[in-house]
Formats: C-alpha cells, sequence, structure tokens
C-alpha cells in the first residue's frame, strides 16, 4: 500500500510547543535517545522557519559531519560507474563540500546559478500537493537530518543525504531538473488528490528510482538509487520493465527495502519523451482513465 506517512517519521507539536520526531520501532535511531533528541531539534528548527527568510542554519556535529563524508566517499566511484552521464557532471559542476554536511543556503547558493533551484527547509512529511506544486517555482523542500551513524549506506526516510547529493546534482542537469520542475506544474494541473498521487508514483519510478541505458550500459537516474550506495550496487540485478505510466502510477512500492522493481528506459530521450510527456500533457481526466484501465486490469 501506498502510505505517504511511511516515507517520513511524523513530527508533532505538544501542547508546550515541544517538538517530536516519532521514529517507527524498527528504525535505526529508535533506541538511541541522543539521536532522537538531534531529530526533534532539527525539526523544530524548520517547523520554526517562516518563508521568505533563510533556511536555518544546523550546527552539525562531528558524527553527523562523518556521516556525510562517509557516504561521499562511498559514492563517488560509484557515480562514475552507475550514474546516468548528465548527473556525473553534475558533481563536478555544482562542486558541494564533501568534508561537511552543507547548510541548505549554501546548496541553493551552488545550485541556483546553475538552474535557478532554491531549497527550502522541511520537517519531515510536506504535503504531497505543496512538495510537488513548489517544483513549478523550482523550489525544493528539503529534510536537513541525517540518517543513522548506524546505517550509512541506506536510509528509509529521505535525508539530507538523500535531498541534497540525490535530488541536488539531479536539479543542476538540464534534463533532469526539467523534468522535476515538469512535476511541479502537473500537480498545479490537477485538482483531484488522487490522481496527485497516482502523479506522485510516476515520479517515484523515474525521477527517484528510475533506471536508463546509456552508451549500451544501465545508469541509474533515480535520486533514490544515486543517494544510497548500497541500492546504487544493486540497480542492474533487479527486475527492469519496460516504462509504462499508467503501471507506474498505479504500481505499490514499499520503501523499507530496495526496490525490486524498476521502470528502465532506453534512452534519456525515451524518459524526456515518456515521463516528460506525461507531465506535460496528463490532465485530471487523462490520469482518472489509466487509473480506471488499471482497475479493470486488477
Ligand atoms: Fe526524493
Amino acid at each position: 500500500m501506498f502510505e505517504e506517512a511511511q516515507l517520513y517519521s511524523p513530527v508533532s507539536t505538544g501542547e508546550g510547543g515541544e517538538v517530536t520526531v516519532h521514529l517507527a520501532d524498527d528504525h535505526p535511531g529508535a533506541n538511541d535517545p541522543a539521536y532522537r533528541a538531534r531529530r526533534n531539534e532539527i525539526a523544530a528548527a524548520a517547523l520554526a522557519w517562516q518563508p521568505g527568510t533563510p533556511p536555518p542554519r544546523i550546527d552539525y556535529t562531528d558524527v553527523e559531519n562523518d556521516v556525510w563524508r562517509t557516504v561521499c566517499r562511498e559514492l563517488a566511484p560509484k557515480h562514475e560507474r552507475y550514474a546516468v552521464g548528465e548527473f556525473v557532471e553534475a558533481v563536478e559542476r555544482v562542486g558541494l563540500p564533501r568534508e561537511r554536511v552543507p547548510q541548505l543556503d549554501e546548496v541553493t547558493v551552488h545550485v541556483e546559478p546553475i538552474s535557478g533551484w532554491r531549497y527550502v527547509p522541511a520537517a519531515g512529511l510536506v504535503p504531497l500537493r505543496q512538495f510537488y506544486g513548489s517544483l513549478e517555482s523550482r523550489t525544493f523542500h528539503s529534510t536537513q537530518y541525517l540518517r543513522h551513524p548506524d546505517v550509512p549506506l541506506y536510509t528509509p526516510e529521505p535525508d539530507a543525504i538523500h535531498e541534497v547529493i540525490g535530488h541536488g546534482h539531479l536539479l543542476a542537469t538540464p534534463t533532469f531538473g526539467e523534468l522535476h520542475r515538469m512535476a511541479g506544474e502537473a500537480t498545479n494541473r490537477l485538482r483531484d488528490d488522487d490522481n496527485v498521487a497516482f502523479l506522485s508514483r510516476v515520479f517515484w519510478f523515474s525521477l527517484e528510482f528510475g533506471v536508463v541505458e546509456e552508451d549500451g550500459e544501465l545508469k541509474a537516474y533515480g535520486a533514490g538509487i544515486l543517494s544510497s550506495y548500497g541500492e546504487i550496487e544493486e540497480f542492474r540485478r533487479m527486475e527492469h520493465r519496460p516504462l509504462d505510466v499508467a503501471e507506474m502510477g498505479t504500481a505499490d512500492y514499499d520503501i523499507t527495502h530496495y526496490q525490486p522493481v524498476l521502470y528502465r528506459a532506453e534512452s534519456v530521450e525515451e524518459v524526456v519523451e515518456v515521463v516528460g510527456g506525461f507531465f506535460v500533457t496528463c490532465t485530471d481526466e487523462s490520469i482518472a482513465a489509466m487509473r480506471r484501465g488499471a482497475k479493470a486490469v486488477a
């Protein structure tokens, strides 16, 4: 089942104003009081943020900077091998620090001159319509916490590493940055929330977990794969299906483990044609028809 809350740990504010991030029992940080306190602190900073002001600056600890450094070190050779060419070029061009976690306003300073994207903070889950809708104005809602240091290779939750290393570099590419923006434009055209959920699944199976044939090799262009140094070694072994928007928009997925089914394009041009074509042309009517079709098959 698709559950938005599955992606992010819920955040609540108590009567006294205290902010709590509710980690699931099986979360790697569930039994680590220091990690939990840190998550609460970072979420509180994002909740206190006012649009139009700079994102909160987080004073990252040595442990957090270590996690960032480890992931950057592990991912660098894997990006060379497994990432789509535009992404590899963007990593060089954006030039983010690899020794410490960058602040969100630093990410904006690096990415905005290239492609116009800005980063704003998110405490956790941003409602689908707001998250995707803001992509139209090249605004990216980003969490600022780091995954638990015991499991740096993968996170079930989108953390700063996923948002910045995965999406940030994609947003600096001509093709995939534009596809993000087109997803935003499409979202703002849709009235029915179920259709926005359909679009979010298409986004999931493309800009989060998409793979593409390039120069005779299978490469990743999805931010979820490109930010996980465990999963990036596995995607070539998964089940690959041809791009099919109706199927992608109605498929279920589980974020708690590596994605077993991936949608593969034969070229970057095909991603633009099929996924971009969907974002450009989709309407409430066209998506409703695809959802009805999927139900009829099921
Ligand atoms: Fe993501």
